[in-house]
């Protein structure tokens, strides 16, 4: 072996690919207003959701499809729902931070995620209604749940790659939601419209949000007692924290 022959673990450049992979998860920030008079290349869409094809799935099943909304009346119309979804939030006296919605109706990329809950039957099931099904239902839908977010994730960073800023809504998922937008974008009844992802060249500068320490969300071997939360811990966090760790940059979060 000579001096400048690699070590095993730097037989693939894996930290320099490392490091490249790091950038672009980094560069995914979320940004709710973009710039309305960007066109987004018909590439570019092909680009993020071939990334999400490429998605590990439970059984392989890839119970997704993405729905491309190119239409500036859909795109009014989805916004505004959103817009009033807030209003209906503040009535309902809910305390969620709700953001503005505003940003959807002339975002420069909107794709819909559908979710085919049907493949639930592909996952490790009974399917006979017993009470063991109903347990292994209950994980069945977590696993087509992941399924979807892994594949949507890969979408997000591919947009990030392609200096998009992004924005994930999952607000569109409760029923009333569903009933109300399907018709307008054509879904059948057997697909859920799990959430929707924005992209774009951001209307103002992305920021950072704050991302808790690494030492704080690891534990090696056994759960560590010193990283558990309690209720009244999480309680007081989104009483005191949450707010101000969705929408500020990371160096403002005192
Ligand atoms: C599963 C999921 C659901 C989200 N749902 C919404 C949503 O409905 N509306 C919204 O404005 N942002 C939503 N977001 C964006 C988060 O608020 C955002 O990711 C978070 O504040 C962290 O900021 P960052 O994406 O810049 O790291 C969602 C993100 C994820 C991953």
């Amino acid at each position: 072996m000579t001096d400048d022959t690699p070590t095993p673990t730097d037989k693939f450049n894996q930290v320099e690919r490392y490091q490249r992979f790091l950038e672009v998860v980094r560069a995914r920030m979320t940004t709710r207003e973009f710039d309305p008079g960007y066109r987004v290349p018909r590439e570019h869409y092909q680009m993020i959701i071939e990334a999400a094809r490429h998605a590990p799935s439970g059984a392989d099943a890839q119970p997704w499809h993405y729905l491309v909304v190119t239409d500036p009346a859909l795109k009014e119309q989805l916004g505004e729902h959103f817009v009033q979804e807030r209003y209906r939030r503040i009535q309902l006296g809910m305390k969620f931070p709700s953001p503005n919605y505003r940003g959807m109706k002339t975002a420069p990329g909107l794709v819909v995620v559908l979710a085919d809950f049907r493949y639930v039957r592909a996952f490790p099931v009974l399917d006979d209604g017993s009470p063991a099904d109903l347990a292994y239902q209950r994980n069945a839908e977590r696993i087509l749940l992941q399924s979807v977010a892994a594949s949507t994730m890969a979408a997000h960073l591919a947009a990030a790659a392609l200096g998009y800023g992004v924005w994930w809504v999952t607000a569109i998922g409760q029923e009333e939601a569903q009933q109300a937008l399907r018709p307008l974008l054509g879904v059948p009844d057997e697909l859920s419209m799990i959430d929707i992802m924005c992209f774009g060249p951001p209307r103002k500068e992305l920021y950072r949000r704050w991302k808790r320490p690494l030492d704080e969300i690891m534990s090696w071997d056994r759960f560590d007692p010193a990283k558990f939360r309690t209720g009244a811990q999480i309680d007081e966090w989104i009483a005191n924290d949450r707010h101000r760790v969705m929408y500020r940059d990371e160096s403002r979060v005192d």
